[in-house]
């Protein structure tokens, strides 16, 4: 398949698009970031690095990082992690706090808020170093020694956090969260301030497009029916509110972020990330989508 080729159309067709969507500013230090940056990379099975644009430059992975530490827990906790977060999508805003009393403080899945924090519960229980555990997981997988968190970001965040602190009180008192509060939202968010580039993150979860192994070293991360379990996972619920819009159009598993990253997985093929800081008003990356909406299209390949 000629990426190459196929990622030239996409920049191309999509400079039109950069001035639509607004980028997050919920978070006053997100709204930093120059908005019309686009930038895409496929990092294929066989260690082919395929990219166009700013996909060199650095971004706020944000919501991405709720996928490897999901993969994180999981190496550590195993299969017990679903008695205390489901694998449903929610219908419901990524911070939406409406379900959990419902459901008595057991989140519908581990890509909205509510159930990433049980899941970073888990790593504060599991790692004596939580708020650095999935930076040096994020390192392993992608083969960059260098990535870090943004301090101006992290502490933006946890100025911000209420309604996440609000959630983790919430789960707390029904015994569904084990440590301090402020413990897991330390951790949270300083995993959300991980600033990574596209080439970073689509090598970083190209073991998902690989049954599980890294591969470069072919490492295993996870095993293979783990690892087609968070792919349907991501198809199911990655993409916030619009899985099944996401799911129309694209057609790959995906997690996205407020930052404008994208992550997807072509299953034996390759990892992918997108960047474009301009989200649409389901919270995913603008261009972004349409980007892999098109790759899809031209290539033909999606999971389906
Ligand atoms: O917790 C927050 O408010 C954000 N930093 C979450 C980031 C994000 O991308 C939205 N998540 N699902």
């Amino acid at each position: 398949m000629d990426y190459g080729g196929v990622l030239e159309k996409i920049y191309t067709a999509i400079q039109p698009t950069l001035g639509q969507g607004e980028v997050a500013d919920y978070i006053p230090e997100l709204a930093s970031v120059s908005p019309s940056h686009f930038g895409m990379a496929v990092v294929t099975v066989k260690g082919d690095v395929h990219t166009i644009g700013d996909a060199s430059i650095g971004f706020s992975i944000q919501s991405i990082s709720k996928l490897f530490a999901l993969v994180l827990a999981l190496q550590a906790e195993g299969d017990t992690l679903w008695t205390r977060v489901g694998r449903e999508p929610s219908g419901t805003p990524f911070n939406s706090l409406v379900q959990l009393e419902h459901e008595q403080g057991k989140p519908r899945n581990p890509f909205i808020n509510a159930g990433v924090l049980v899941v970073t519960d888990i790593l504060c229980t599991r790692f004596a170093v939580p708020e650095n555990a999935l930076s040096e997981f994020l390192q392993r997988l992608s083969g960059t020694p260098s990535i870090h968190y943004n301090r101006r970001v992290e502490r933006s965040e946890r100025r911000h956090s209420d309604r996440n602190s609000a959630m983790a009180h919430f789960m707390k008192s029904f015994g569904n969260l084990r440590n301090p509060v402020d413990q897991v939202l330390d951790a949270y968010c300083r995993h959300c301030a991980i600033e990574m580039n596209c080439v970073e993150l689509a090598r970083a979860v190209s073991f998902l497009a690989n049954h599980g192994r890294i591969p470069a070293t072919g490492e295993e991360v996870l095993d293979i029916s783990r690892s087609k379990r968070l792919s349907a996972l991501m198809l199911t619920c990655g993409t916030y509110d619009a899985a099944g819009d996401f799911a129309f159009r694209v057609g790959l598993p995906a997690k996205s972020g407020v930052g404008g990253g994208i992550v997807a997985v072509i299953p034996g093929e390759c990892g992918i990330c997108v960047w474009s800081p301009r989200l649409a008003e389901s919270g995913n990356s603008f261009s972004g989508t349409l980007a892999l909406e098109m790759l899809t299209t031209l290539t033909g390949r999606s999971i389906f």
